[in-house]
């Protein structure tokens, strides 16, 4: 008879389920990254082309409109964001929206570093704050997916669209999983370690229309290193816009994202990168509905992330997680999916377009094995 002490009989082809960085996309092979930049100045006609085509693709498979530019910039995520607060905030009042992590670290930077005393709106890990309760006279800064508790927002329906402050949102586990609505984002920024499964290293920054008309009249009070400047004398540094980055980047890392987006174009442009995800996170979500001993973290469906899917497991605490997460990686059943170290102890599984749901499937037995692996022991 078979318990779920004995190991599946199918494993994930592919474990890659961390939450970044994520799932290289299918068929990835570092042979197939086209090589022609390497050695290259990225100011050459060459370099250049191919970060202009990087930033085409990212414009049509985000649905991009005209009115806002998107640029490749240092420091990952991280460091777009940064360069959008630092750039941007000062201005006005600005509330920061915190439930999770990423969210807490942008009220560190803004009340630690910036100084600018923010109104900070928390709630827990598995909640959303009320958004009905942000004051829209004041930027406000937001994560778009909480990677780290599993809850995004639910749409931009919360926004209004006569806004008077800008809404800042971190988006790096949203994009290319959502449909966003650009009218109601004035700066939105990413990285493609994410849903695209690139690499980390640069970041990517949009800006919509008022976001550029706030950088071009008005200098914050304190310095800005020289990665972070988007203007020059009151005009905005349309160069970064068109591929003419602000200092060298890594033309390897952007080769690797043309893969993914070229890859993402195949599979149907972003109607089939969000379909992909979707399906990702309905196979988890069955696999938590049959397990009385698996639950969400995100309470509310409504607002549950389709990415970064946080999962409570019964009675578990950190060392559990650890041995759980452990017994499955040295199996290679499944790679990563210990909950973010500040998180509520738990599993996340990263359910991004470049995951096979086939993979999400044949995880759900392997959950069952260490569970049983953990509780006997
Ligand atoms: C919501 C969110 N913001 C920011 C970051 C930091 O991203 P990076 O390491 O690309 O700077 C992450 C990474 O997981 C994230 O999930």
């Amino acid at each position: 008879m078979t318990t779920t002490l004995d190991r599946p009989a199918v494993k994930p082809a592919r474990p890659f389920f961390s939450s970044g960085p994520c799932a290289k996309p299918p068929g990835w092979d570092a042979s197939r990254l086209a090589t022609g930049v390497l050695g290259r100045s990225h100011r050459s006609k060459l370099g250049k082309a191919r970060l202009q085509y990087c930033i085409d693709l990212m414009r049509e498979l985000l649905e991009l409109p005209d009115t806002h530019r998107i640029g490749i910039v240092p420091g990952s995520d991280t460091g777009a964001f940064e360069m959008a607060m630092w750039t941007m905030l000062g201005a006005k009042p600005v509330t920061a929206l915190a439930w999770e992590s990423f969210g807490e670290g942008w009220v560190t930077d803004a009340v630690k570093q910036l100084k600018i005393d923010p109104t900070v709106i928390r709630a827990d890990y598995g909640q959303l704050p009320d958004l009905n309760a942000v004051d829209w006279s004041n930027d406000v800064l937001f994560t778009w997916n909480g990677t780290t508790s599993g809850v995004r927002v639910p749409d931009g329906e919360w926004i209004p669209a006569d806004r008077e402050g800008l809404s800042f949102a971190d988006a790096t586990s949203a994009v290319f999983a959502y449909a966003l609505p650009w009218d109601k984002i004035d700066v939105a920024t990413f990285s493609w370690q994410k849903v695209l499964g690139g690499e980390g290293g640069h970041g990517v920054i949009i800006l919509g229309p008022r976001a550029v008309e706030r950088l071009e009249s008005y200098t914050p009070a304190w310095p800005l290193p020289k990665v972070f400047r988007l203007a020059s004398k009151g005009a905005l540094t349309e160069g970064v816009f068109k591929g003419e980055t602000i200092n060298t980047p890594s033309m390897l890392a952007v080769e690797d994202a043309i893969f993914a987006l070229e890859w993402g174009k195949e599979i149907g442009g972003p109607a089939g990168l969000i379909a992909r995800s979707d399906a990702n996170a309905a196979a988890l979500d069955a696999i938590v509905a049959e397990r009385p001993w698996l639950g969400h973290l995100a309470a509310d469906p409504a607002s549950r992330s389709k990415t970064s899917v946080c999962l409570t497991v019964e009675g578990a605490d950190e060392a559990l997680i650890k041995k759980f997460a452990a017994l499955l990686e040295a199996e290679d059943a499944a790679y990563d999916i210990a909950g973010y170290r500040d998180a509520p102890p738990g599993l996340r599984v990263w359910c991004g377009a470049t995951v096979d749901t086939a993979d999400i499937v044949a995880l759900g037995p392997w959950l069952d094995w260490a569970w049983a692996q953990v509780r006997t022991a």
